[in-house]
């Protein structure tokens, strides 16, 4: 099975099946002399575990981390960094009675169909847990963007068709510190007590909410991205979409500029810098210097209790309700994944600038 690495000179490769021993990644091409620590690692893992809120898994996971290589007296050392988190609190009975049939809108069909032969248990590689070890490895690849004032931030943008509202927020900007406050990583308090209502409500029926999440980058300099094939804004969107649940990717105005007239969509240059940021941060695939601005579509969980149709391995039809711990919402767990692709995509691309200028 190829396709489990991401980035050319900073490459993350990741391993593990949800209900396996142990899930975990390989960094390649970090810098030496970068001080890293498994409790550094540790923080980001505890923001994306399960229990934040009491519509995530009831999976009990401990998610800690263990840096088996390439550092040394807390420092990175230039080589191989190996990171493995244990899957402690496994419990594969759920999926024994579905073990042939196959879950809607979750990869049990595709991977069926792909290799003939899947570990049904968890969802196997296709599960949520895999991201544990993108978050690991994403704390490194913010160390090496930090160096260079760049920090990434990602938060609830509406769940469930509940949208925040700017001018609700006390703030009325998004800050680490207002999103950290929420459980739902929401920085608006009133949607979020609407969200976290809605989920409630969902979860009593047996069903499942789908949400945006928004990522914003600060302080990324101009000219980081590798036209044509990688282009920042390409790599950011197949990072992101390659995080399971996410349907669409939209980059500063996204969508909506195919409404608007040039005279609207272009962002005007001054001596002073843009004046508007229609753009997401990236032109012709190159950072520009503003704010790099992306959202996501994640679609509701596909782990349901209520009622489905799917077939089993035979082709004949079933009926099913799935038990098991499931989330009701990927939101929040997802977003210290958004956070670590959008790292790492930025971390390599900054090394890349590095190699040629
Ligand atoms: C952090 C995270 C947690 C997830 N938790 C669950 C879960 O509890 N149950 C489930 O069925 N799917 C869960 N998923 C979603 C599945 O992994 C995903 O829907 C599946 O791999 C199919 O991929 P697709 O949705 O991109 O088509 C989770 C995904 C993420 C990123």
């Amino acid at each position: 099975m190829s396709g489990n690495s991401i980035g050319v000179l900073f490459k993350v490769t990741t391993w593990g099946e949800s209900h396996g021993p142990a899930t975990g990644a390989v960094v390649e091409g970090c810098p030496p002399g970068i001080d890293l620590e498994e409790e550094d690692i540790q923080k980001a893992l505890n923001r994306r575990r399960p229990g934040r809120i009491a519509s995530s898994s009831p999976r009990k996971e401990e998610d800690a981390v263990k840096i088996l290589s390439g550092t040394f007296q807390g420092k990175t050392t230039g080589t191989p960094i190996s990171l493995i988190i244990h899957n402690t609190n496994v419990d594969s009975s759920a999926y024994e009675d579905i073990k042939d049939i196959f879950r809607p809108g979750h990869g049990d069909f595709t991977y069926f169909k792909k290799y003939g032969i899947r570990d049904y248990r968890g969802g196997g590689r296709a599960s949520g847990r895999e991201t544990a070890a993108r978050v690991a490895a994403g704390v490194v690849a913010g160390k090496i963007i930090s160096r260079e004032g760049m920090e990434v931030i990602a938060y609830t943008k509406s769940l469930g068709g509940i949208a925040i509202k700017l001018e609700n927020m006390e703030a009325q900007e998004i800050t680490r510190e207002n999103i950290g406050e929420s459980r739902l990583m929401c920085p608006d308090a009133d949607a979020a007590e609407k969200m976290e209502a809605k989920l409630e409500e969902a979860r009593r029926i047996g069903d499942s909410l789908g949400g945006i999440v928004e990522i914003i980058v600060r302080g990324c300099p101009a000219g980081l991205g590798d036209p044509v094939f990688d282009k920042m804004d390409a790599d950011l969107a197949k990072a992101l979409m390659s995080i399971g649940t996410v349907k669409g990717v939209e980059i500063g105005a996204g969508f909506t500029v195919a409404e608007m007239a040039g005279s609207e969509a272009n962002d005007p240059i001054t001596t002073d810098g843009f004046l508007s940021n229609h753009a997401g941060g990236i032109l012709a695939g190159i950072t520009t210097g503003e704010e790099i601005v992306i959202r996501i579509a994640c679609k509701p969980i596909p782990s349901i209790s209520k009622v489905q149709k799917s077939i089993d391995v035979q082709g004949m039809p079933v009926e099913l309700s799935i038990k098991g711990r499931h989330d009701v919402s990927v939101i929040p767990r997802i977003i210290p994944v958004c956070e670590a692709m959008a790292n790492i995509v930025l971390a390599d691309h900054l090394l890349r600038q590095k190699a040629i200028v």
